[in-house]
């Protein structure tokens, strides 16, 4: 959970950091609590506004931007009390959902209605998911994305905004409001929804409680703000379809701005709502970029930093002496959409170390973040550069791998301050500062200088992606097989 100061200008004053952890209740559920988000959203605030207070004497605060994960459904009940833990984007139980979603919209169906896959991290599984299984829970409910609690605990309003929306597989994504006719399919009720309001909007003020806890004066305002993908591509200035973003946080994305709704026949990549009114995205996702490093360092890593796990990863030859990683620890979804897949490393031999394993696995990261990649290519949207953003952002070798990989230049900006930078310069926006989204990031998201790809690591890692596509098709039943195993053992 993160908490940042920004002034009016851009510039950004004072932020603040709890770690949070998400709960695994059974294999491939993931599960988190609104209010230990609500506890540490209080935490970080006050921190950063203590923090800005120490450096700058006096702030007053003009509004409030808000930012989280996408897809991760709260559930309420009719008096907004939470009724259970939060689902969040990279849990896989909805398999059966999902497949009762596209039999019974059809692919001609979903492209027209929400022109997305139904992904098993998506909403309406998990609406569908609570319906099968907790039919006492889905008769009083309310639902809200990850953003919203908070706005909803802020304000008392209960909003969303067309970003957020889009990632719930129940909003038309052209015309930007919930899609009656997906929603009249699947026999649920819009009451459940909440409503939709523009990301610079301001969608009500902060409460006399809230300003209490927070430590700040009420009647502040709030504005809609922006799913995590989208205000990270503000905060890095990624507005255009010249340029890309890539982000290595716990998931990995790759994010690419479309001036008008892009949808690939077999929506192979999300279509989603960019927060300008005018703009759209195509992205990719994998489910786990820096976790799986965080997976290394913590299983295998010998209890070292991530400092020392990179530093160790760059001794290791581009291509990590024939070792392979699959990073599907959580199964994967672009451009696999298979809850079954699993985590691989593939070529190990006996003169291979941590430095390998750790370079093996960064280098994995990108091959499935270049899938997105190929992918919009196909869609005939070519970025010219990248913009890279998310903990993997903070070691050079990472984004030199991602040049090379992708051989693309690829950038930071300043302030490198990711998904909650974007959602502060929303509320720039909303308060009126600039005119649009675009104006605020030009005057306000200062591009670093590039990595340039290395050419002969370029041609290189050309030739492990394409051993690496190869493995995935040939893995695919055994890993089915395996999780049916696993299964039946459990049982
Ligand atoms: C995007 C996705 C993740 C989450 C992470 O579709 O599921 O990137 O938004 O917070």
């Amino acid at each position: 959970m993160k908490a940042l100061v920004v002034s009016a200008d851009g510039s950004l004053l004072a932020d603040a950091e709890v770690e949070q952890q998400i709960a695994v209740p059974r294999p491939g559920w993931a599960e988190q609590r609104p209010d230990m988000w609500r506890r540490n959203a209080i935490a970080a605030a006050r921190h950063s506004i203590a923090e800005a207070q120490r450096a700058h004497r006096r702030i007053d605060i003009a509004a409030v931007g808000l930012t989280g994960q996408m897809h991760s459904s709260v559930f309420l009940d009719r008096d907004g009390e939470v009724i259970r833990p939060a689902i969040l984007w990279n849990d896989t139980r909805t398999t059966p959902q999902r497949r009762f979603i596209t039999d019974t919209l059809g692919m001609d169906g979903l492209r027209n209605g929400i022109a997305n896959l139904p992904l098993e991290g998506f909403t309406a599984p998990k609406l569908l998911w609570l319906r099968d299984n907790e039919p006492e829970n889905y008769a009083r409910l309310r639902m809200l994305l990850s953003k919203d609690y908070i706005r909803f605990w802020l304000t008392g309003d209960y909003v969303t905004e067309p970003s957020d929306a889009a990632g719930t597989a129940l909003f038309d994504v052209r015309r930007r409001h919930w899609s009656q006719q997906t929603l009249d399919a699947l026999g649920l009720d819009a009451s459940i929804l909440p409503p939709v309001a523009g990301s610079t909007e301001i969608t009500g003020a902060v409460s006399r409680a809230a300003a209490d806890a927070l430590g700040i004066p009420p009647g502040i305002p709030v504005v809609g703000g922006g799913a995590d993908n989208a205000a990270g591509a503000i905060s890095c200035g990624v507005v255009s379809d010249k340029v890309m973003q890539v982000s290595i946080g716990t998931s990995g994305t790759l994010l690419l701005p479309t001036a008008r709704p892009v949808v690939a026949p077999d929506m192979s990549l999300h279509t989603f709502c960019h927060c300008a009114p005018d703009l759209w995205y195509l992205m990719g996702t994998i489910l786990s970029a820096g976790s799986a490093l965080r997976w290394l360092r913590d299983t295998l890593g010998g209890g070292v930093s991530y400092e020392t796990l990179t530093a160790d990863a760059a001794t290791a030859q581009p291509g990590s002496d024939g070792l392979l990683f699959l990073p599907y620890l959580s199964g994967e979804r672009t451009p696999h959409n298979d809850a079954n897949a699993r985590g691989v490393f593939f070529g190990l031999h006996a003169a291979h170390n941590r430095s390998h394993l750790a370079r093996a696995v960064m280098e994995g990261v990108c091959f499935a973040l270049r899938d997105s990649l190929q992918l919009t290519r196909e869609q005939g949207v070519s970025p010219e550069r990248a913009r890279i953003i998310g903990g993997g952002a903070r070691s050079s070798l990472w984004r030199q791998i991602c040049a090379d990989v992708f051989d693309l230049p690829i950038a930071i900006t300043q302030p490198n301050a990711g998904p909650a930078y974007g959602a502060a310069l929303l509320a720039v926006v909303g308060c009126g500062i600039f005119a649009d989204v675009r104006q605020a990031v030009e005057a306000c998201v200062k591009p670093g200088e590039a990595v340039h790809p290395n050419p002969a690591n370029a041609a290189v890692y050309n030739e492990f992606y394409h051993a690496y596509k190869r493995l995935y098709p040939s893995m695919k039943d055994h890993f089915a097989n395996l999780v049916e195993l696993t299964k039946r053992r459990r049982m």
